[in-house]
């Protein structure tokens, strides 16, 4: 059952870890990727291009193909970000959130795959036009940042047919069940991030993963208060779906008010536990029951096959 995915990379598995600011740093990546999918470094507009550096060294060591995820809006005034990874060369780099036209060539000149996220069809036309390798179909129940416009099922129908790109589906695919679906709909493979939020082998704090487990499906929002509170630099076009809680609920509707108040700034960036840290994760979260390891995640989506069997015979 092979897919652009696998052949391209070598997986065992069609599954991206999808890079994810915070959470998936050296160890994450490298675990998923010896694990049989494909590890992505999140790096956030935070970090340094020596963090990039160090933490691409521990996702690389095993030798194993990674990938990096950046934020476009963030590369903008972070050149040395794009340097770092051009010294690394990852075999997949993503460029999501902002304009990433100009980072496409540099890229592809250094032989690296490169994909962005698209969160509705004029994205996916936008990224047809930049010259990227591979769409990643982001649908609005995904976790993190994006769009929250289309969920991933039309989304993905829409795009697998205007495209002869390959094409990744992201949001919502919390098990081997979801996997199925996207692949027996065209898809190449599954872009998934929620489903890694447990992983000891991520930046999680242990607070955090009690109170990921604890979440169900119906936990999580939508919207920009977080970003406002953070003062990180968001364009207020992409949004994030995060865990609700008493510091959203005080925000809501109150986002500009927020961006210039230094008490609810303060409050955000000390936070140490989840009524007021932001907890980034998609509707998939409901299907976290327990910590886990990324090889614990990957045998379980390795389940998908019995799924497409049983209704493709
Ligand atoms: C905690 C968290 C952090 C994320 N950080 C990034 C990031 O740094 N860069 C990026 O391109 N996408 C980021 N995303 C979005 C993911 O790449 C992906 O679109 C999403 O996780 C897929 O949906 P799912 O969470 O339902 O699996 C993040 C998602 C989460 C849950």
């Amino acid at each position: 059952m092979g897919t652009w995915l696998t052949e391209k990379f070598g997986l065992a598995l069609p599954v991206v870890g999808a890079p994810m600011a915070n959470v998936s740093g050296g160890r994450l990546t490298a675990a998923i990727s010896a694990a049989g999918g494909l590890g992505m470094l999140g790096a956030g507009s935070a970090v340094s291009a020596e963090w990039i550096r160090t933490e691409g060294a521990i996702a690389a060591e095993s030798g194993n193909p990674y990938g990096i995820g950046l934020m476009a809006w963030s590369v903008k005034n972070h050149a040395d970000h794009l340097e770092a990874v051009l010294e690394l060369k990852p075999a997949l780099v993503s460029l999501s959130y902002g304009d990433y036209s100009p980072y496409v060539e540099p890229l592809q000149a250094a032989g690296i795959v490169v994909a962005t996220q698209a969160g509705t069809v004029a994205d996916a036309h936008e990224a047809i036009a930049a010259g990227v390798d591979v769409i990643v179909v982001r649908g609005a129940e995904a976790g993190g940042h994006g769009r929250n416009d289309v969920g991933t099922l039309p989304l993905l129908q829409a795009i697998l047919d205007l495209t002869d790109l390959p094409v990744l589906a992201a949001g919502g695919i919390s098990g081997p069940r979801g996997l199925a679906a996207v692949l027996a709909a065209g898809a190449a493979g599954g872009w998934i991030g929620t489903a890694f939020l447990t992983c000891a082998e991520g930046l999680t704090k242990d607070w955090a993963r009690k109170r990921l487990v604890e979440a169900d499906e119906t936990d999580t929002v939508y919207g920009t208060v977080f970003d406002a509170a953070s003062r990180a630099g968001w364009p207020d076009e992409f949004g994030g779906r995060a865990l609700r809680n008493p510091f959203y609920d005080t925000w809501e509707g109150k986002e500009e008010a927020l961006k210039a108040d230094d008490d609810g700034h303060n409050q955000y960036i000390t936070a140490t536990d989840p009524t007021a840290a932001s907890l980034y994760a998609g509707q998939g979260v409901g299907a976290l029951h327990a910590m886990t390891t990324a090889a614990d995640v990957l045998q379980n989506f390795a389940a998908y096959k019995t799924y497409l069997r049983a209704v493709m015979g």
